[in-house]
């Protein structure tokens, strides 16, 4: 029997169920996606903000479920109790039709509000709880502003200072201490962006001339991917962000590190192989079983990885690290990345005085090591389509790299631990 032959009615629900099919085997590679957990995903939640957004989903998603199972239920029972079953039945006249039954009609009122209210109690709460810090934790409260820019973030901390050099300022990586509520300014110097941390908080606008705000915690320490989710630009995609969530030790350790000045690499020190930090000590804790034989290779917790980013490279080479620091000014890099302590100026890029010790690159987008480093500094435009760095750096400066400059000026940053 040739499947044509079937009725069409077998083929419609073969085709249904295969596809049914191919639903729970496709994803059944990745064992996450029956948790629904994933880099992005708002299903499973790391601190009390997402957690009360996914409360609310839940609220609604079985308010829903339950009028879904209802309003089918009728449907069914109508569709098979009153089907046309003989001839007869299909050519007879349409019942007498009647206005309806008021007791129905008020009693469908009634449950349509009793619905909205079970929605509504619960949204309202949530809306006024993921608003601001409560009351009850300002006292604990931690204070960022992220800015977003046509294509990326900078994160300032309006609360630490640093002599002569105003306050720390990050860009693409906001690093906060866990378990401590956390009030993130929003601002933006362009378009309108967006500022979403899926697994702590739920996304808000930063619009041009508007201070908005929401708040966020990781309950534990964590590396969070986070996105822009408003649509700013040709490169609003790849427009992304990560939060790295220490413990309080930790996050004093790496505030200290932050405020020091760019680092430089002298021959003797790299030669000798010391640490040139010594505030690094207790990232060395090994809490998270890190070993000095890291294998770049191997699968390493993102936060693992983190700490691992914090540490100078083995390999440093001294004088191709200065080569590199005199292109950075030489090919105008300098007019528009600030290194605090070296010579990078510019308020236009990202800061970039510990780039080194970041993950990641262009905005959340590369990885941060040598590869990629190179990739993004010879075709930002390829990386990244329309960013500034290109158009109006490269462009306008008629900047070229070859090989051997990119080479330098990669040692140079990855330096910048
Ligand atoms: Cu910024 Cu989309």
């Amino acid at each position: 029997m040739r499947l044509t032959s079937l009725p069409p009615s077998f083929a419609r629900w073969g085709r249904a169920a295969l596809a049914l099919c191919g639903l729970a085997v496709l994803p059944g590679c990745d064992f996450n996606f029956w948790r629904m957990d994933g880099h992005q995903t708002t299903m499973v939640t790391a601190g009390p903000v997402a957690k009360s957004q996914l409360d609310v989903f839940y609220v609604t998603v079985w308010v829903t479920f339950i009028i879904f199972i209802l309003v089918g239920a009728v449907l069914a029972y109508a569709t098979i109790k009153f089907k046309a079953k003989t001839e007869a039945d299909e050519h007879a006249e349409p019942p007498e039709q009647s206005h309806g039954n008021p007791l129905i009609e008020l009693g469908l009122i009634g449950a349509s509000i009793l619905a909205l209210v079970v929605i509504a109690v619960p949204t309202l709460k949530a809306i006024w709880y993921t608003y601001d810090v409560p009351e009850e934790l300002r006292e604990n409260a931690y204070e960022v502003t992220a800015t977003g820019y046509q294509w990326w973030f900078k994160f300032e901390y309006p609360n630490e200072q640093i002599d002569g050099a105003g306050t720390l300022v990050t860009g693409n990586e906001l690093v906060i201490p866990a378990g401590r509520p956390v009030r993130v300014n929003l601002r933006t110097v362009d378009v309108i962006h967006s500022f979403w941390v899926p697994k702590l908080a739920g996304k808000v606008d930063m619009i041009p001339n508007r201070g908005n705000h929401l708040w966020l915690q990781a309950d534990e320490p964590g590396y969070f991917w986070g996105q822009c989710a408003e649509f700013c630009g040709e490169s609003h995609a790849v427009m992304r962000f990560r939060v790295i969530a220490l413990s309080e030790e930790d996050f004093a350790e790496w505030l200290a590190a932050q405020k020091a000045p760019a680092r430089t690499v002298a021959p003797a020190v790299a030669q000798a192989g010391a640490l040139p930090q010594a505030q690094f000590a207790s990232f060395r804790r090994n809490e998270y079983g890190f070993t000095d034989k890291w294998d770049a290779n191997a699968a390493v917790p993102p936060l693992e990885h983190w700490r691992q980013q914090q540490f100078p490279a083995k390999d440093e080479d001294a004088a191709l690290i200065a080569e590199g620091r005199r292109l950075f000014v030489e090919k105008t890099c300098a007019g528009c990345h600030a290194i605090r302590g070296h010579e990078g100026m510019g308020i236009t890029g990202p800061d970039l005085t510990h780039i080194g010790s970041r993950t990641t690159i262009a905005a959340g987008l590369l990885e941060n090591n040598r590869e990629q480093m190179a990739r993004w500094l010879k075709h930002p435009e390829v990386v990244k389509p329309g960013n500034l760095m290109y158009t109006t750096g490269y462009v306008a400066n008629n900047v070229q790299l070859n090989d051997a400059e990119v080479n330098a000026l990669v040692a140079y940053l990855e330096s910048l631990k």
